[in-house]
């Protein structure tokens, strides 16, 4: 497994192909679809590597070809945390084209059980992943609603982009465009050059709005620094944005009204 390389993509709209990064020790590719972006995966396949695609921010995320995120056939994953599109509270789902795959899949995740097999004989060794009954069924519920979970966070976003597109300088997440269709999971700003981000969450918290610094940067959280020795001024545009980017609240029951008080807070957090 430690021979297996996989390069973690965060593959961005518009950024140049990585294709440079592949080595011939280059086992696979994982691109990562961030914040409900889909990945440039088509530009990836032509790679002719095999994909694992992280999904888990992206459901309801659609490909500019009209394939849905996770449906190309590649092994996806989607996560069903409490923020999620749609939650279980824990766990998620793999998708896969394959189906000795998916037989694989469902063996070694019920502790290595093969689907024809006896109760209680297992045919390789497996682990417990199982979600539980009680997290299926609310997962089950909120599948019947999913439509309307999905067309709230793009409602909610949409008005956010409404509410924020003048102020100067802020860094707002691109929408739908060139025919893909964004599955919204957070609603993440880039505080203008020269702003203190940090200082904007704390006076959008004295406002009483909660915001977060979302997300840093992987390689300087404290076990990629000290495992693999990593440092500021590797990644400068991933560091730059990191450093500016702030997580606004955000789900499907936000009103207009709130998303208002919200922009009124961070106008006067970025300004005053
Ligand atoms: C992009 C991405 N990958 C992976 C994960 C991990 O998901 P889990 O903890 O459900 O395995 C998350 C969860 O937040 C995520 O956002």
């Amino acid at each position: 497994m430690r021979k297996l390389l996989i390069l973690a993509l965060l593959v961005l709209p518009l950024l140049a192909l990585p294709a440079a990064a592949v080595t011939p020790r280059t086992r696979a590719l994982l691109p990562v679809h961030i914040f409900g972006w889909p990945a440039d995966t088509p530009a990836l396949e032509r790679l002719g590597l095999p994909l694992v695609e992280d999904a888990c921010e992206a459901l309801g995320a659609v490909h500019a070809d009209g394939v849905a995120v996770g449906a190309r056939g590649h092994p996806a994953v989607f996560g069903f945390y409490a923020n999620k599109q749609l939650t279980t509270g824990e766990g998620g789902m793999v998708t896969v084209g394959d189906p000795a795959l998916k037989e694989r899949i469902d063996a070694e995740r019920n502790q290595g059980r093969a689907p024809n097999m006896d109760w209680l004989d297992h045919d390789r060794l497996g682990f417990n992943y199982r979600l539980s009954d009680v997290a299926c069924a609310l997962g089950l519920a909120q599948l019947t609603r999913l439509d309307g979970l999905l067309a709230d966070r793009a409602r909610a976003a949409a008005a956010y982009r409404e509410a924020l597109v003048g102020i100067d300088g802020l860094g707002l997440p691109c929408a739908d465009a060139g025919g893909h269709v964004r599955g919204w999971f957070v609603f993440v700003v880039q505080v203008p050059r020269g702003i203190e981000r940090d200082a904007v969450v704390e006076r959008l918290r004295a406002r009483g709005v909660a915001s977060k610094p979302y997300l840093p940067a992987i390689h300087l959280m404290s076990y990629y620094r000290e495992a693999f020795g990593h440092r500021p001024g590797e990644f400068p545009v991933c560091e730059d944005v990191a450093a500016r980017s702030i997580a606004l609240p955000f789900f499907p029951g936000l009103t207009e009204g709130q998303v208002g008080r919200v922009a009124e807070a961070l106008r006067e957090a970025l300004f005053s």
